[in-house]
């Protein structure tokens, strides 16, 4: 199990992640925030790439500054934005990177293979990358992250780049994967946690704001999200007084989906995890927004 324990991280005066307490098993768990509310920060932290201002980060009850190399050599990380060499092909490139974690060329080899075909790519593995799709491109990341067949596997944004088909494919490759390891991915786009990840985990004002299925996550709103029939030229003025999530125009008449307390008669509607996290985030960038 990885626990965070009170891990506060500051850049200068900004702190970033404030005393904050969650413990990870095995699953598939979907960080999700807006920009700039951590989510690399946290990946970071739990990738050993930054050290907390203050808390630590343990794996199975062991600080995982003190298990250091034993602790790197468990967790695979697939950062943001990673470098890759566009002349190399797929299979170079993970040949290559296996050879700095200091696996054997035969090992290597084998690994390679394998995981190309977790990805669907070993029919293209003699091409090189900058012929490769955005998605494609991301599936050559996730392999790289597995190289080591990590116990905790780090992924941030991976899905971004992904068109719906190849994120059926991520969701699926990912499912296998969790079955006996921790897989967190960070995201700010809501479809993409929603059908991937078992748990979803929300930061908020630094802290987690939940650690729930999305089924407990939409409960929060439970009661709370209606929809308003209204001829079209009404939309703004209502919009104006209650806090719309969407709106959808048929001909003269628009339907506006909005969350209150009281829906005032209007048609009660079962909540998303969007109308959540519209909901949560609506005053800020993920800072002092109130709480559900
Ligand atoms: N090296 C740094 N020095 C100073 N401030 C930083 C540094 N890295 C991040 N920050 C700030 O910390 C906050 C969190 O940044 P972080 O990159 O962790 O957010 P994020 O949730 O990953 O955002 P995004 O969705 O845009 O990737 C932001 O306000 C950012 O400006
Ligand atoms: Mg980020």
């Amino acid at each position: 199990m990885l626990s965070v324990k009170n891990v506060t991280m500051k850049y200068g005066n900004h702190t970033v992640l404030d005393n904050l307490s969650i413990d990870f098993e095995n699953g598939v768990y979907g960080l999700l925030a807006p920009n700039g509310a951590g989510k690399t920060t946290f990946m970071k932290l739990l990738a050993t790439l930054h050290f907390a201002s203050s808390g630590k980060v343990m794996w199975n009850g062991e600080s995982i500054a003190a298990l250091d190399e034993k602790y790197r050599d468990i967790i695979g990380y697939l950062p943001q934005q990673f470098g890759y060499y566009k002349n190399y092909t797929a299979e170079d490139y993970l040949l290559y990177l296996s050879a700095l974690k200091g696996i054997p060329r035969a090992t290597a080899k084998q690994r390679v293979s394998e995981l190309l075909s977790l990805v669907a790519l070993s029919d293209v593995k003699s091409k090189k990358m900058k012929k490769f799709s955005g998605g494609m491109v991301q599936r050559v990341g996730i392999a790289s992250a597995l190289l080591n067949n990590p116990k905790v596997l780090l992924l941030d944004e991976p899905t971004a780049g992904l068109d719906p088909k190849e994120r059926v494919r991520f969701r699926n490759i990912l499912a296998g994967l969790s079955k006996d390891r921790v897989v967190i991915l960070s995201t700010h786009i809501v479809s993409d946690v929603e059908s991937i990840a078992n748990r979803i985990v929300m930061l908020q004002n630094g802290k987690i704001y939940c650690n729930e299925t999305v089924g407990e996550v939409c409960g929060r709103l439970d009661g709370k999200v209606f929809e308003a029939e209204m001829p079209a030229a009404e939309t703004s003025a209502f919009s104006r007084n209650h806090f719309v999530v969407s709106e959808r125009f048929e001909g003269n008449s628009a339907f506006v989906r909005f969350i209150a307390d009281e829906g005032d008669g209007c048609a009660p509607k079962s909540a998303g995890l969007e109308d959540v996290f519209l909901y949560l985030y609506r005053d800020s960038e993920g800072e002092n927004a109130d709480t559900l």
